[in-house]
């Protein structure tokens, strides 16, 4: 079942997506070497707690934190730790709001310190791929013309392109449907229609696209341990346009 949103609706997950935003900011302006991933954890809760929401992913599906916090090698779902972040690293921050059961959903991968020039690249190339997605948010379009956009952008760089997750609907829960894959597949292809909120989130490898999970049951990482990217936005698909729902 495909769950559209009214204005209402959307007016709560725009103020769910802002609370989200404005945690990356706070994130953003304390990342430094130094810090550990679980520092960063316990800014999310407070500010999420501040702003009387909650952390959507906490207890979603047993996972022990408020945020994912994903260093280099690592793609998506790290579990903050006492890891102490340090000059060159690259960190992807992924985190859920829920403000009054309307959730949002958002990844940024940013620099710890100066970090090489192919981790730069990486970066760009993934967050334009997020907007290469965004912009195929248009009545009418399908689903595929969104994966599209952002595997073409992806291998334009030669950057592996992860397949074993994937965007998807959000905003009564934290994952609905329609999946939202990065690359083109098979199955079920919807057109987009007034009213649905997906999570667009390109994962993206300076290497091969394949990766493996951790015995922590969670940690994602490379196969072949190049680095990796995620960007991530809830949008809002309105009559004449698209609206990106996490921001400030
Ligand atoms: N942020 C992930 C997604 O975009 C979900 C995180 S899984 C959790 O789908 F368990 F950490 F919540
Ligand atoms: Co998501």
């Amino acid at each position: 079942m495909l769950k559209l949103k009214n204005k209402k609706d959307i007016e709560k997950i725009r103020s769910s997506g802002k609370i989200l935003a404005e945690t990356f900011e706070i994130i953003r302006e304390q990342l430094k070497p130094g810090i550990t991933t679980k520092d960063i954890d316990c800014i999310s809760y407070n500010y999420i707690n501040k702003c009387k929401a909650k952390p959507a992913f906490k207890g979603y599906m047993g996972y022990p934190a408020s945020i994912c916090i994903s260093v280099n090698d690592e793609v998506i779902h790290g579990i903050p730790s006492s890891r102490i972040l340090k000059e060159g690293d690259i960190v992807s921050l992924d985190l859920g709001v829920d403000l009054d059961g309307y959730i949002s959903d958002a990844a940024i991968t940013l620099p710890v310190g100066k970090i090489s020039e192919k981790n730069k690249l990486l970066i760009k190339v993934t967050e334009e791929c997020l907007y290469k997605g965004i912009e195929m948010v248009v009545i009418g379009n399908r689903v595929s013309d969104i994966s599209k956009a952002i595997f073409n952008h992806a291998k334009k760089h030669n950057f592996g392109v992860v397949r074993d997750f994937c965007g998807h609907g959000v905003g009564f829960n934290l994952h609905e449907e329609p999946q939202i894959p990065n690359y083109i597949k098979n199955g079920p292809n919807p057109r987009l229609k007034t009213g649905m909120v997906i999570a667009i989130e390109p994962m993206i490898n300076i290497g091969g696209d394949e990766i493996y999970i951790l015995d922590d049951q969670w940690t994602v990482k490379t196969t072949d341990r190049s680095y990796s990217a995620h960007f991530e936005h809830t949008v809002a698909v309105l009559e004449n346009k698209a609206e990106i729902l996490t921001c400030l």
